[in-house]
């Protein structure tokens, strides 16, 4: 059975390009072997994740990124039972939110900044659908 999990977090550190690259090179390195897939989206304070897969894999996978020490605050957004993968193309895809078009931002927020703490989970997936069909992810998780 497949599953969708999307969260958010607030980094515990300044977001800089060897935090995003070493959680890029584990997802790498784990997520063909347990079906997993996604995108991690990012900004200089929060990260946003989607994981993809079995209910076991998704589920154990995410108990470890809970721990890691590198976000805190993390928050579940939406957690569902799928028909079909989304996001099967991204072994771990990202999107750095800092690229994004301000106009794609404001079509699902109040202001052209994403805060996925206080919109809903439904408007970070239609987010991360747009984020796909513009093309916005870049796909080194793969
Ligand atoms: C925001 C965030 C997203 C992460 N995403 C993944 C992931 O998709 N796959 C993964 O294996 N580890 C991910 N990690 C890292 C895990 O928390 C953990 O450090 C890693 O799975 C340990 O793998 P290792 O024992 O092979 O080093 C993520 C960490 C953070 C902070």
């Amino acid at each position: 059975m497949l599953v969708r999990l999307l969260y958010a977090s607030r980094a515990a550190a300044p977001m800089n390009a060897s935090i995003v690259d070493s959680i890029m090179e584990q997802s790498r390195k784990n997520n063909p072997a347990q079906g997993i897939t996604g995108i991690l989206c990012f900004s200089d304070d929060l990260f946003l994740q989607v994981l993809e897969g079995g209910r076991d894999e998704v589920c154990e996978l995410f108990n470890t990124i809970v721990r890691d020490d590198r976000h805190l605050n993390v928050r579940i957004l939406s957690f569902e039972e799928i028909p079909e993968r989304r996001f099967g193309s991204w072994t771990m895809g990202q999107v750095n939110l800092a690229k994004v078009n301000s106009s794609l931002l404001l079509k699902y927020a109040e202001k052209a900044v994403l805060d996925p703490f206080t919109c809903s989970g439904r408007a970070s997936l239609a987010l991360l659908d747009e984020l796909i069909a513009t093309a916005s992810v870049v796909n080194r998780g793969s």
